[in-house]
């Protein structure tokens, strides 16, 4: 029995068969990637096996388990992890609270509960500088990161003469 298996999943949207009867199945501690041009289906598949999105038709299951309809969270506490293309924060916590967040899910025992996730985000706190998360929102804190970065070496812009001429 596959880690991760998927029988026929199919995801329509209208007339559109994004995901058209897709059968696949990871072993346990196998590494694949999924490849294919723009509109391929690949970023619907990651929310159909993440539960972002409804199958149309299909089933996918997790050590044997189905795990389609049930809610992103549920299958979340069963272990799928997502990470998305673009990271955006939750613009309603801090900077200190997005960190815990962080913290709270992909453990193997289940996540931290609030306290300890909090703790754990004062500790990469203290390890990037004390302080400097306490209070702060997520627009805020990235515009004062881009300030704190030290300078690098120039980046040439496309037009200047180094960049067209290794271009
Ligand atoms: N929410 C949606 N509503 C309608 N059509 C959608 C929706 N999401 C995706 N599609 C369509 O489904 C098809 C597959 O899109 P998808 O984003 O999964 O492709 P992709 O392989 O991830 O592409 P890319 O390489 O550009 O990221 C495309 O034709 C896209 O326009
Ligand atoms: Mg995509």
């Amino acid at each position: 029995m596959g880690f991760l298996e998927a029988e026929g999943v199919t995801r329509r949207f209208g007339g559109l068969a994004a995901v058209d009867d897709l059968s696949f199945e990871v072993r346990e501690g196998e590494i694949l990637g999924i490849i294919g041009p723009n509109g391929a289906g690949k970023t619907t598949l990651l929310n159909l096996i993440s539960a972002l999105l409804p199958v149309t038709a299909g089933a996918i299951q997790l050590r044997g388990r189905p795990i389609t309809g049930l809610a992103p969270h549920e299958v979340a506490h069963l272990g799928v992890a997502r990470t998305f293309q673009i990271v955006k924060p939750l613009k309603g916590l801090s900077v200190r609270e997005n960190v815990a967040v962080g913290a709270m899910f992909g453990q193997s025992d289940g996540g931290r509960p609030t306290r300890p996730a909090l703790a754990k985000a004062d500790q990469e706190d203290a390890a990037a500088g004390a302080g400097r998360f306490h209070g702060k929102l997520p627009d805020r804190q990235s515009g004062s990161r881009h300030q704190a970065s030290p300078p690098g070496p120039p980046i040439p812009s496309p037009s200047s003469p180094s960049r067209t001429a290794s271009a």
